[in-house]
């Protein structure tokens, strides 16, 4: 039984800190300002939304559920489909997922509820309505093992541990794995910035570019499949 606790960070909103593990669930600086911009706005996702285009992202990493939330907002928000696929090894309790999702998002209750329910049955093999327009399937185990379906994502959301705590995740054959699972031209979008890394990107496939970062983080990568 591993012990979770709430942090505040810099922009307000809450994230999520686990006792082995050295590092919080979302940045410090702000949790819903990365999830936003690392992840929402990087991939493209926001804009294929708002464009009305039907998504399919990938998440490995699901957590809390931040991200995934913040997407389902908006793609209820833009009437436009969304099918969501979270891949997790080990879920946060549901009490604090739904604290810190609570404190996190605005109107967003329904969502919530719905989550919660696909978290305490992960093993279902059907996916979740979370609103009308978007579908969640959770992928309960070791996203190293679990098989990917191919040229199936527009976009993939790569929020694991670090390379400290993980190293494995940000390592070639993991990323060809993922570039196979995108569709040309798909987005891979993460936090992590480093030489090492982006050597990798190159190893598996993708081509890579920088962005700006949000609070304290200068830079951020979104990885393209060619
Ligand atoms: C940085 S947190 C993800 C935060 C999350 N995206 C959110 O919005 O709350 C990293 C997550 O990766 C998960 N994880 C670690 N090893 C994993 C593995 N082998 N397969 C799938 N998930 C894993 C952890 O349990 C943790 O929930």
């Amino acid at each position: 039984m591993r012990n979770y606790s709430l942090q505040t960070t810099a922009d307000g909103s809450m994230t999520l800190s686990r006792d082995d593990k050295q590092q919080t669930y979302h940045s410090r600086f702000g949790a819903v300002t990365e999830s936003n911009e690392v992840f929402l706005r990087n991939s493209n996702v926001q804009q294929r939304l708002e464009l009305q285009l039907p998504t399919s992202v990938l998440e490995i990493g699901f957590g809390t559920g931040l991200n995934f939330l913040l997407t389902a907002r908006c793609a209820r928000n833009n009437n436009c489909p969304l099918t969501y696929f979270g891949c997790e090894i080990l879920l946060p309790p549901v009490e604090i997922m739904q604290q810190l999702l609570a404190h996190n998002t605005q109107q967003c209750e329904m969502e919530i509820d719905r989550l919660v329910t696909a978290v305490t049955a992960p093993e279902s093999e059907n996916p979740t309505l979370i609103n009308d327009k978007t579908t969640l399937q959770l992928l309960v185990g070791d996203a190293l093992k679990i098989p990917l379906p191919e040229a199936a994502f527009h976009s993939i959301y790569l929020d694991a541990f670090s390379q400290s705590e993980d190293p494995y995740f940000w390592q070639p054959p993991f990323l060809k794995k993922l570039n196979q699972a995108l569709v040309c031209d798909g987005t891979l979008a993460t936090y992590s910035v480093n030489r090492q890394f982006r050597n990798a990107l190159e190893e598996a496939g993708f081509s890579w570019k920088k962005l700006p970062g949000p609070a304290g983080k200068r830079e951020v990568i979104v990885a393209t499949r060619h």
